[in-house]
C-alpha cells in the first residue's frame, strides 16, 4: 500500500527517540545516563493527583464538551488574568490534548497548501513537522549564539511574504532557554503590526525562568497586538504533568471555535480526569512550581559550569526552561574527531557527537540538528544533581580522548 505523501515529509520526534533508546539500553542492564528527556523528573504534586482520584470516584469519566469543561476554561482564563494580566472570555479559550496538540490544531485551522510559518532557529523539533503536516511551509530564520540565540526583527521582516500566516515565538525557548525581554517582543510585534499575520506565543516554559527575570508575553504589548496573538500553554512542564496530556490556548474567538471543531472530529475531548486534575493544578497552591524551579536553577549552574569545563564545549546560561545547548564545534575539530566522524558519519557533527557520547560515555544527549543547529547538542537538566555530575564526568573523559 502506498502511504500518503504527507507522511513522507515528517520524521519521528528525535527527543522521544533518544529517551526511548536510553530506556531500552537501561532495560538491557547498560548503565546509561539520559539527558534526553523533555520532562521534569518530579512527581505530579499530590493535590493534583488527589483531584484526579476524586474525579474518577465521582464518575467524571465520561465525554466532556470537545473543547474542554467550562470549569477548566474558567481556570485557564483566571490564570491568564492572574499571571499574565491578560483578559480572555471563556469563548476565547480552548483545552487540547497537550501543548503539541494545541499547535497541531492551530496549524490545521490556519494553513492552506504553501502557506508559510516563520520559525526562529534553534526551534522545538515539532514546529516544522506540524506545519508540514498541515501542508504549510516552515520558513526558518537563524539566530546566533553570540546574540543569545535571539532573532532580530529585521530578520522576521525579511522573511515575510504574501504567504506568511504566522510567526512563532517560544520564550523561554526549547532548546536554548533564551527568553525575550518585553522591549525585544515589542520590536518583534511591530514587524506584523500592519499585516494580517498571527503571532503564536508558545509559553509552555513560562514559569521556569531564572535570575529574577520577568516573563513577558507579546500579547501584553497592546490591545491590537493581543488581537493578533494566539497564546499556547499547558500544564505539562509547570506542574510536572507531561503524561496527563492537557494543553490550552487563548485568542481570537473564530480561530478557537474552529480548533474545537477539528477536535470534535478527531480526538474529541481531552481526557476528562486530566481536565479535572488541571483545574486543581491551575487553581491550587502555586508554590509547587517555585520548588521545582529552585531545583532546576541549582542544576542549571552545575550543568553550565560542567559543560564549560569540557575542552571544545561552550555553553550559554539559559534564561529559562531546563535545557543546556552547548556548542561543540571546537570539540569536532580535535585531532581524534576523524575517527568519530569515520565511524558515525561526517554529514552531521551533532549526530556523530551524540552517537559517540552514547557509545563511549554511556550518556544520551540529543543532536542539535533537528532543532535547527548542527553545531550544538541538547542536554536536559531535568534529572538529579548526582546524575548530572556523573554524566558530565563521563562526557569530559570521552572528549579528552579526542584532544
Ligand atoms: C516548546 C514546546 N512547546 C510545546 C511543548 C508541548 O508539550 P506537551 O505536548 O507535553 O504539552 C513542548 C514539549 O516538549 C515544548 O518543548
Amino acid at each position: 500500500m502506498k502511504l500518503a505523501e504527507r507522511i513522507l515529509k515528517i520524521k519521528p520526534s528525535p527527543t522521544l527517540a533518544v529517551t526511548a533508546l536510553a530506556n531500552s539500553l537501561k532495560a538491557r542492564g547498560i548503565d546509561v545516563i539520559g539527558f534526553g528527556s523533555g520532562e521534569p523528573d518530579f512527581d505530579t504534586p499530590r493535590f493534583i493527583k488527589d483531584a484526579a482520584v476524586r474525579a474518577i470516584d465521582s464518575g467524571k469519566t465520561k465525554y466532556t464538551p470537545a473543547g474542554g469543561i467550562p470549569e477548566l476554561k474558567k481556570a485557564v482564563a483566571d490564570k491568564f488574568k492572574r499571571d499574565n494580566n491578560l483578559e480572555y472570555k471563556i469563548s476565547e479559550v480552548t483545552i487540547n490534548c497537550g501543548g503539541k496538540h494545541s499547535f497541531y490544531n492551530l496549524m490545521q485551522v490556519l494553513l492552506d497548501e504553501g502557506d508559510e510559518v516563520i520559525i526562529p532557529a534553534p526551534f522545538w523539533v515539532s514546529y516544522p513537522d506540524i506545519v508540514l503536516l498541515a501542508d504549510g511551509n516552515p520558513v526558518i530564520i537563524h539566530s546566533d549564539e553570540k546574540d543569545g540565540f535571539k532573532v532580530f526583527p529585521e530578520q522576521i521582516k525579511a522573511a515575510i511574504t504574501s504567504r506568511t500566516k504566522a510567526v512563532v515565538i517560544n520564550s523561554p525557548s526549547n532548546p536554548t532557554g533564551a527568553a525575550y525581554t518585553k522591549d525585544e517582543l515589542r520590536k518583534i510585534a511591530e514587524t506584523v503590526a500592519d499585516r494580517d499575520i498571527l503571532l503564536i506565543s508558545d509559553d509552555i516554559y513560562e514559569s521556569i525562568i531564572y535570575d529574577g527575570l520577568e516573563f513577558s508575553n507579546v500579547a501584553n504589548i497592546s490591545e491590537d497586538i493581543k488581537k493578533k496573538t494566539i497564546v499556547l500553554n499547558g500544564v505539562s512542564k509547570a506542574y510536572s504533568m507531561t503524561g496527563w496530556r492537557i494543553g490550552y490556548m487563548a485568542g481570537d474567538e473564530k480561530i478557537i471555535k474552529n480548533v474545537e471543531m477539528i477536535q470534535s472530529q478527531s480526538t474529541s475531548n481531552p481526557t476528562s480526569i486530566s481536565q479535572w486534575a488541571s483545574v486543581e493544578a491551575l487553581n491550587g497552591d502555586q508554590s509547587v512550581i517555585g520548588e521545582m524551579v529552585s531545583a532546576f536553577d541549582r542544576r542549571r549552574k552545575i550543568i553550565v559550569d560542567g559543560l564549560n569545563s569540557i575542552p571544545g564545549f561552550s555553553c550559554l546560561n539559559p534564561n529559562g526552561a531546563f535545557y543546556a545547548f552547548p556548542g561543540i564545534e571546537k570539540a569536532a575539530s580535535f585531532k581524534g574527531w576523524k575517527t568519530v566522524s569515520d565511524k558515525y558519519g561526517a554529514d552531521s557533527i551533532s549526530s556523530a557527537m551524540s552517537s559517540y557520547l552514547l557509545e563511549e560515555a554511556r550518556v544520551a544527549v540529543v543532536p542539535g540538528l533537528p532543532f535547527g543547529s548542527d553545531r550544538h547538542i541538547r542536554l536536559s537538566f531535568a534529572t538529579s544533581d548526582e546524575l548530572i555530575i556523573e554524566g558530565l564526568k563521563r562526557i569530559k573523559s570521552a572528549i579528552e580522548k579526542l584532544v
